[in-house]
Formats: C-alpha cells, structure tokens, sequence
C-alpha cells in the first residue's frame, strides 16, 4: 500500500518524519510531494496511492479521476472545502479531517494579528491594548474555544456566536454567548473569525454585518477568505477609516486593499495559521494514524463524506 504526502505548503521535516514512522510501522510505503506547484505533477503522483494525505491542496474530480487505487484521503488540518466530497463519494473515496490537532496554532496567530493591529503594525506609535477590550469569537469549534482560552490570558471581554455549539457550552467556558451574529458584531470591539466556509457563510461576512462594529473595529480572520464579501468590505473600508482588517488568508482583492487602506490592512504573505512544527505534527501524524486505522480495521471515525 502506498500512503503520498502530498502538500505544496509542506509540513516542518519533523513531521514528516513522524508520519513516516507511522506508515512504515504499519507497513506500508510512504512517497513526498511537496511544493508541487501545478495540478499535473499532483496528478502523476496519485496514479498509484492507497491513501493520500494533504493540507489545503485540492482534490476535485479530475485528481479522484486520475487516483484509481484511491480510498481515503485525510487532510491534515480542520477545513475540508477543498476536497470535492460529492466526487469522493462517487469514485468510493472516503474523506476525512483531524479536527482539533492544528487549533492552538491557529488561535495564537488570531492573537499575534490582534496585537499587531493595535500596536498600529509595530509602527512605532502610541497604540491600544487587548486588555479590557471586546472580543467576539464567530464559530465556537475547536479554534474558537483556544482562542477564548488565550482571550482570557489578555484580560479580555469575551463574547461568542455559534449557530450550531448550546449556549449551556459557551458559557461553561465564562464566555457570554449572543443570540446572533448581529449582536456579537454590534457588541465587539475584536471579532475573530472561525466559520467554516460552506455555501452558507460563503459571502456572509458583508457591509451590513461588519458596519455594525462600534468606532475602531477590528475583523480578523484566520478561517477562509471565502467567507469576506470583499467588494462590501472594501466600500465599508472607504467609508469607515476607524475599521481594521487583518487577515492570514490573501484576499482576492489584496492589491486594492493594500493601495486603499494602508496602516489598517494587513495579510500574511501565505496562510501560516496552521505552520507551527507542534500542528504540523499533531495533525499530520493524526492523519497518519487515521490511514492506518482506516486501512487495517476500516475505522472511519472522523469520516466528513457521505458512503
Ligand atoms: C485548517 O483548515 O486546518 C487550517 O486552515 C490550516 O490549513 P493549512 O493546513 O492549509 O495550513
């Protein structure tokens, strides 16, 4: 059986490493793809893979098509938007994810952004700080729960939105749970995004939404850049000169955002949330163990795609 690693953003070497190790124990033969750049090599290495594991590389149709010896592909990481789950079903795949394992790392970023936006992007001006401030968390999954954990730490105000976690949950953890979107924008002075990006919330983050953030807002997003209106952000940027936005993931519109609102707009050059060598380890060494559970006893916990 052959297990292909195939990731253009690659793992740090010590979890690849720690993958190997997994897949070779169980027996199995272990190929690395990495920093592929275009479709067509992704599309020669899964020719003869078993089982692929991968981060935020796509797999549609047309790769499903290509993998003929294919039967499960986990990606390493929380969001699977990027796997074409009806086609997995359809060619017999079964997809899945390692929710939780890359969480922490992506909630510290949320705050190294946060505290950048307020110390005016380390420009050497008089800024703000997190303490005492009004945090909102949008989506109380995995990273949303690290970040209010870390929140605290900072002496923040927290507050989160979850259309789908109890509010019994939310305040379990001493953070004040809204009844909708609106209010955790109207209440706020940070929000931290954490919804997933599905047909529903694609879009969903727009002028009305955001507009309602009091003087001196702060969006950041370390979820998807899927889930930002862009065209609604950009005009309630024009509009509003006291609004920041901070962001891991490049916007579409990054070269008009970096023209028009200098000081207040930042993005990372890559999505680097997830890039820490403990998530790349957590999460791809889970993988790992999920191919090997799959593929010896047919354990399908943590299966995102319908049989
Ligand atoms: C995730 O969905 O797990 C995160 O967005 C991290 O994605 P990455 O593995 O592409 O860095």
């Amino acid at each position: 059986m052959k297990v292909l690693v195939a990731t253009d953003k690659p793992f740090a070497k010590v979890a690849v490493d720690g993958i190997r190790k997994e897949i070779e124990a169980a027996g199995y033969e272990l190929a690395l793809l990495e920093k592929y750049g275009e479709k067509a090599k992704l599309l020669e290495a899964v020719v003869d893979a078993d089982a692929i594991i991968i981060r935020s590389d796509i797999i549609d149709a047309e790769v499903l098509d290509a993998a003929k010896q294919l039967k499960i592909v986990v990606r390493a990481g929380a969001g699977y938007d990027n796997v074409d789950l009806e086609a997995a079903t359809a060619h017999n795949v079964c997809v899945m994810n390692t929710p939780g394992q890359n969480s922490n790392a992506v909630a510290e970023l949320a705050f190294g952004l946060m505290v950048m936006a307020v110390r005016n992007m380390y420009n050497g001006t008089s800024g703000s700080e997190l303490k005492g401030k009004k945090l909102g968390i949008h989506a109380y999954g995995n990273v949303g729960r690290n970040v209010a954990r870390i929140a605290k730490g900072f002496g923040m105000d927290i507050y989160a939105y979850d259309a789908f976690c109890p509010k019994e949950v939310i305040e379990a953890d001493g953070v004040k749970a809204v009844a909708s979107a609106e209010e955790l924008y109207s209440t706020c002075d940070v929000v931290s995004l954490h919804i997933p990006a599905t047909a529903e919330t694609k879009n969903s983050i727009n002028h009305a939404l955001v507009g309602r953030m009091p003087k001196g807002g702060l969006l950041v997003n370390t979820a998807r850049k899927e889930v930002i209106n862009e065209a609604e952000l950009i005009q309630l940027m024009e509009e509003r000169a006291d609004l920041k936005y901070m962001t891991d993931i490049m916007p579409a519109a990054h070269e008009t955002f970096m023209a028009k609102f200098a000081g207040r707009y930042f993005s990372t050059p890559k999505k680097m949330g997830a890039q820490t060598a403990e998530a790349n380890i957590n999460a791809g060494i889970a993988a790992a163990k999920q191919i090997v559970g799959f593929l010896k006893d047919g354990c399908e916990k943590f299966r995102v795609n319908k049989k």
